[in-house]
């Protein structure tokens, strides 16, 4: 027997008077839709983006929407860069956009008319790789390579940032002339997660690379 409520309606009453109300709310907004006079089923127009993209001018028609993650990926078949999360929180999706690293899953892609964007495949080759890349594999960077793309990017792009002098999270220094110190290699790298912890071999890595830099 269903129990009665203050007001007199059993839980089953209440249950099912909720239920007819979803549904009647799911009707009216559907109707609502029928009665547009677009077809909202179709999406945005696409709209035209061009830019750079590991050196090659790119020229794409683009749903607005699209993540620039998405646009390199599933429109340029650039799949180097990895999509994690897809919310900005593991650093798998890090490209390089006119000098400076970004989580491209953060980014529309049409944000980026005019940019420079560089991925893991305009570092460096199979043949000819980029000096991180091979530190990361002489110093066993990786274990099972999803989150090094974006290693490898993030990597490159904070030894660039040491070098200009972006102020320290580490020291607090402002004054340019930032060391880089394994403390403020792997503070910088924090964005970028590794689930088979291979932190202790990437900053390995780095600081190879720093050291041939300096
Ligand atoms: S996929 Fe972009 S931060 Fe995780
Ligand atoms: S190497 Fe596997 S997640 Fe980093």
């Amino acid at each position: 027997m269903s129990a009665i409520g203050p007001d007199g309606m059993t839980r089953r009453g209440v249950l099912a008077t909720g239920a007819v109300t979803a549904a009647m709310t799911a009707t009216n907004a559907r109707a609502r839709v029928t009665g547009a006079k677009s077809d909202p089923a179709a999406g945005p127009t696409p709209m035209p983006l061009t830019f750079e993209v590991n050196g090659k001018l790119v020229e794409l028609s683009l749903d607005p929407r699209t993540t620039l993650l998405d646009a390199l990926r599933e429109h340029l078949r650039l799949t180097g860069t990895k999509k994690g999360c897809d919310h900005g929180q593991c650093g798998a999706c890090t490209v390089i956009v006119n000098g400076q690293r970004i989580n491209s899953c953060l980014s529309l892609a049409l944000m980026h008319e005019g940019d420079a964007v560089t991925t893991i495949e305009g570092l460096g080759t199979p043949d000819d790789l980029h000096p991180m890349q091979a530190a990361f594999v002489e110093h066993d960077g990786f274990q099972c390579g999803y989150c090094t793309p974006g290693q490898i990017c993030s990597a490159v792009s904070v030894l660039q940032e040491i070098a200009a002098g972006v102020p320290s999270h580490v020291t607090g220094d402002i004054t340019g002339k930032i060391a880089a110190t394994r403390a403020e290699m792997t503070e910088r790298m924090s964005g970028n997660l590794c689930r088979c912890g291979a932190y202790a071999n990437i900053a390995d890595a780095m600081t190879q690379i720093a050291e041939a830099q300096s």
